[in-house]
């Protein structure tokens, strides 16, 4: 029956698994929910996909169609007549087209609309610029500008780029060779490319530039457009400007630009050259261009798709000053590559994505961090380990079973998520299900993310960082005593790293124009030190392998991947295994000094630099104020002669002796220092059960503290079981049991359950086990009715208080502390858990506390009253009312008038009486038993009540709260002398 030997350590890392897993049971629609979030997630992604994809189908994203009569609906049209191409298309559709050969364009200038051509104003007043009338009529000269060292090479250059004429050649079905020596040009807005020019589908005017316009009203020409459409043709005026410099030109543009002047007028200029140092034998040029020209989502590279003309007008011209009219470069037209058909997808899970799923995978951080801080708010960890649950089985298990847990997940996820994903092809789809399948697997394409990427890269990644994310509640688990503070802040930390990771990894990783490229590398690698940042960075970088169109491809990342210099997941690896590492041994080691109570003290590390601490002189103050009362109480002063005796011999045999156990609270902010427990001996002997009496605040939870390996002893130290409680707790552990004030139990396991545990951990095992809890059960009243498999949650007070105790004493300990242990329950229930006490006590030492003088005098062998932090008396219940007591008190109530008659009465009695009560004629007084006889008093009141009223009188001997009452009195007057 008896086991001193402590429980293994896989005892007890069994016992707290077992016990875990029960607990866990009893969650599972808790643990389901969890399970189930990267599911819903998951489906509402591909809901979102599917959405997404019935949308893109429509024919507005996809290459124009129209049928061949050009009039029947294309939903309607059969496929025959279908004909599909760019011509039938917008410039969203065109692109999609596939485009084996494309349209052939004829170049264009990019000029500026009427009203906005440049003009003599006041802030450019050049000469040489069109009044500002002409915009009336909107037919202001289209101006260009140019420059050069030598200015009569530079003018006889630009001269040549504008014809006077318009010119037709034939060319037979090539209209636009025939075109292409006059300079065309068009104020519309180009497209991102070349597969339509957006001149011929808009009802702007197609112009041609000249230097002469008159007489071209009616040039009969019309415009063939590959699209259909029918432009209006125009001519217009083109000047070219000599300025001074390219200096004069710059400010002139800049001058001329919308938003560059105060004025807010507008004075566009075509385009301007500078000739620099060219000659006849060389030829440098440089050429203006007005890249802003469409400026929508930045697509400014569109404005290139209209330079080629302006290149050919300034090297044409060149061509023709050295050569003669005669020689001529003709840009005939312009046209885009061939290109198949594009097919428009949005892969959701790779855009949002890496958000998205970072939240999933955060979502278990608050899950961690909240029953790790539940266990230390409802100090059910320091209740394990009074019971002799060490830290390494519990480490052990915990970190074990989130693992698996977040394993679990995680799985869950991925593989939820590659189902999803995959195509799955449709003969394996029962018929009774075919038509929704169909829809299903159409569409079945998204969350690529999963699919592409090499599985074994995702589970080193995920692996690792689940690992840095248990680790890491941990350490943040030490930082938190409450449960709601922690999941309040783990959600905001959940959410918060979420949409900062979006947002600043955006901005960081994928700005390659962000000035210096090093800066903003040591920016991102300092954030990845936060975990919830590497972990975005990592799904941020497996999306990219998976985003259709993106430069990394689609095939998804693979090893050598790993050692490409752009591909951040490599930094994040390394970074989140050296955490982890990092962590775990920083939230160990913090756990450590935490737990320990203040054994260690979390600043033990700068103890050393702590000034020498004012106890030296307490202690001699204190030695003096000791010794002043111990001299009145002789008891006192005995137990502290036994258990010096005591410890004398060589062997320890006694169960509890506390050898000049103090604890000082170092006073804060100014207030004194306050002395808990001053200097107590106490010798319990295996099979005693010591009753601590005393009035609250008096230091018995502090003295209890202490024994119980809370805190640590100012100075001083005891025994237990000849084990020194400052530096042998684990040992005493593993033979004590503690009923703590308040309950410390799990509310969703079962009576029995929390019996099972502390009684593996007490290492029980097998029959015996189940021996000890059915016997428990029973001996407290907890067996019948079912209460033993109730959950916890659900007990009564009194109920609880009972399994408490019970706690306290399975697997015979040989030490039990209990605190106020039948406080709150009915009288049946209090006789019961006396018994058992009395039962107990057999071969055990027990320190119970109580404020109940019944239960002192009813369970305790000795008692000791405790105030002030120091023990006032010693003994049993008989001496000390016979040391304390020796009177006997007397009330008499009368009429508040003859209150002096009762007072002459006790005085003819005994002059010794003294008046302890009195309220409105009821009196009290103290007789002592050796100045009176029973028979005495009777015959005295018999004489009172013939000569006044005596509505009420009593004689009784002291009680044990007589006894209590008057020491605390006394002690607390002696403080106040001392
Ligand atoms: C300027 O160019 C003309 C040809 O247009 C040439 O005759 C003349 O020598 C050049 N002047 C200088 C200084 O190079
Ligand atoms: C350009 O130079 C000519 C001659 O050197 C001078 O008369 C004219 O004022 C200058 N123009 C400007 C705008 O500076
Ligand atoms: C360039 O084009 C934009 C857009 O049409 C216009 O606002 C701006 O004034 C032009 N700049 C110049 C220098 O003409």
């Amino acid at each position: 029956m008896a086991n001193s030997a402590s429980a293994s350590f896989f005892t007890q890392a069994k016992a707290l698994l077992l016990k875990n897993i029960t607990f866990q049971k009893r969650n599972v629609k808790t643990n389901v929910r969890l399970i189930l979030f990267p599911v819903v997630l998951c489906v509402l992604l591909f809901m979102l996909q599917l959405l997404l994809d019935t949308q893109l189908d429509k024919s507005k994203f996809k290459c124009g169609c129209m049928c061949a009569d050009n009039r029947t609906k294309i939903s309607q049209c059969p496929d025959s007549e279908k004909r599909c191409g760019v011509q039938y298309s917008d410039f969203f559709q065109a692109p999609m087209c596939a485009i084996p050969n494309p349209v052939e364009w004829p170049p264009l200038l990019q000029l500026p609309a009427p009203p906005n051509r440049a003009v003599r104003t006041g802030f450019l007043p050049f000469f040489d610029l069109p009044d500002a009338s002409c915009r009336r009529t909107d037919s202001c000269p289209l101006s260009l500008l140019f420059t050069g060292e030598n200015h009569s090479f530079a003018l006889s250059v630009s001269e040549k780029m504008f014809r006077s004429t318009l010119s037709i050649s034939d060319f037979g079905s090539n209209f636009l060779a025939g075109l292409a020596v006059n300079v065309l040009g068009s104020e519309s807005e180009p497209e991102r490319n070349n597969f339509i020019e957006p001149a011929f589908s808009s009802d702007l005017p197609i112009y041609y530039l000249q230097t002469n316009c008159s007489g071209t009203e009616n040039s009969g020409f019309s415009f063939p457009s590959p699209t259909g459409a029918n432009n209006e043709i125009k001519c217009a005026l083109a000047k070219n400007l000599w300025r001074n410099s390219s200096t004069d030109i710059n400010s002139e543009l800049y001058k001329g630009y919308q938003r560059g002047n105060s004025e807010g007028q507008v004075n566009e200029i075509v385009s301007a050259f500078d000739f620099l140092n060219s000659n006849g034998n060389r030829y440098n040029v440089g050429i203006w261009y007005n890249s802003t020209y469409r400026q929508d989502a930045g697509f400014t590279a569109n404005a290139l798709l209209r330079i080629p003309r302006s290149v050919n007008l300034i090297s044409n011209s060149f061509l023709q000053f050295l050569l003669g009219p005669g020689t001529k470069i003709i840009l005939e037209f312009v046209k885009e590559m061939p290109k198949p058909e594009t097919i428009f997808r949005f892969d959701i899970s790779s855009m949002v994505g890496p958000l998205f799923f970072t939240w999933v995978i955060l979502q278990l951080f608050p899950v961690i961090l909240t029953s790790l801080v539940y266990e230390k708010q409802q100090k059910l960890r320091i209740m394990m380990k009074m019971h002799g649950l060490g830290d390494r089985p519990y480490w052990m298990i915990s970190y074990g079973y989130f693992l698996v847990t977040s394993v679990i997940y995680m799985l869950c996820f991925v593989i939820f998520g590659s189902l999803l994903g995959k195509n799955i092809t449709i003969e394996f789809i029962p018929l009774r299900i075919y038509p929704f399948s169909l829809m299903l697997l159409t569409l079945f394409s998204g969350l690529k993310i999963f699919t592409v990427n090499d599985y074994s890269i995702q589970f080193v990644f995920y692996f690792i960082y689940i690992n840095l994310q248990i680790a890491l509640a941990f350490l943040v688990a030490t930082m938190f005593s409450n449960v709601k503070t922690a999941t309040v802040t783990a959600y905001i930390g959940v959410f918060g790293t979420g949409l900062l990771g979006g947002f600043l990894f955006r901005f960081l990783v994928e700005n390659t124009s962000f000035p210096s490229k090093l800066m903003v590398g040591g920016w991102i690698i300092l954030m990845e030190l936060y975990p919830g940042f590497a972990l975005h960075r990592g799904l941020y970088e497996l999306a990219q392998f998976s985003i259709p169109g993106n430069r990394r491809g689609t095939d998804g990342m693979k090893w050598h991947n790993l050692s490409e210099s752009t591909n951040g997941i490599k930094e994040v690896l390394i970074i989140m295994f050296a955490e982890w590492i990092v962590m775990l041994f920083a939230a160990f080691y913090i756990d450590q000094v935490l737990s320990s109570g203040s054994r260690k003290g979390p600043l033990f590390l700068l103890k050393g630099f702590q000034k020498k601490s004012p106890f030296q002189k307490l202690d001699t103050h204190m030695q003096v104020s000791k010794e002043l009362s111990q001299m009145e109480k002789p008891d006192v002063i005995q137990e502290k002669e036994k258990v010096e005796e005591l410890l004398l011999e060589p062997t320890i045999n006694h169960a509890i002796l506390c050898d000049d156990l103090r604890k000082v609270y170092p006073g804060r902010d100014g207030n004194p220092d306050k002395f808990a427990v001053r200097g107590l001996f106490l010798s319990v002997p295996p099979g005693e059960c010591f009753g601590m009496l005393g009035p609250n605040g008096a230091g018995k939870t502090s003295f209890i503290n202490m024994m119980i390996g809370l805190t640590k002893p100012t100075s001083g130290t005891a025994f237990v079981q000849g084990l020194d409680i400052r530096t042998q707790m684990g040992g005493i552990y593993s033979t004590m049991g503690v009923c703590p004030q308040h309950d410390l139990l799990w509310d969703s396991l079962t009576g029995r359950e929390h019996l099972l545990f502390y009684g593996r951990l007490k290492n029980l095992r097998g029959s015996v086990l189940t021996q000890a809890v059915e016997d428990s059960l029973k001996g407290l009243n907890l067996f019948h009715g079912g209460v033993a498999d109730k959950q916890v949650g659900k007990y009564s007070g009194g109920m609880k208080r009972r399994l408490s105790v019970a706690i306290s004493l399975i697997g015979d300990p040989k030490i039990v502390y209990m605190d106020e242990p039948s406080s709150g329950l009915d009288p049946a229930s209090r006789k019961m858990l006396w018994s058992v006490v009395k039962h107990a006590k057999q071969n055990r030492a027990i320190i119970l506390t109580t404020h109940s003088m019944e239960e002192a005098e009813a369970l305790c062998d000795r008692l000791g009253i405790f105030v002030n932090g120091s023990l006032q008396c010693v003994g049993n219940a008989k001496e000390l009312k016979a040391r304390y007591g020796g009177t006997y008190v007397l009330t008499v109530t009368t009429s508040s008038e003859h209150e002096k008659d009762v007072e002459n009465m006790v005085q003819k009695l005994t002059p010794n009486g003294n008046k302890i009560y009195h309220l409105s004629g009821t009196q009290k007084f103290e007789l002592p038993k050796e100045d009176v006889r029973i028979s005495d008093v009777f015959q005295a009141v018999d004489v009172a009540k013939r000569k006044f009223s005596v509505s009420a009188w009593g004689l009784v001997d002291t009680t044990l709260e007589d006894v209590f009452i008057k020491v605390a009195r006394q002690a607390q007057t002696f403080d106040t002398f001392s």
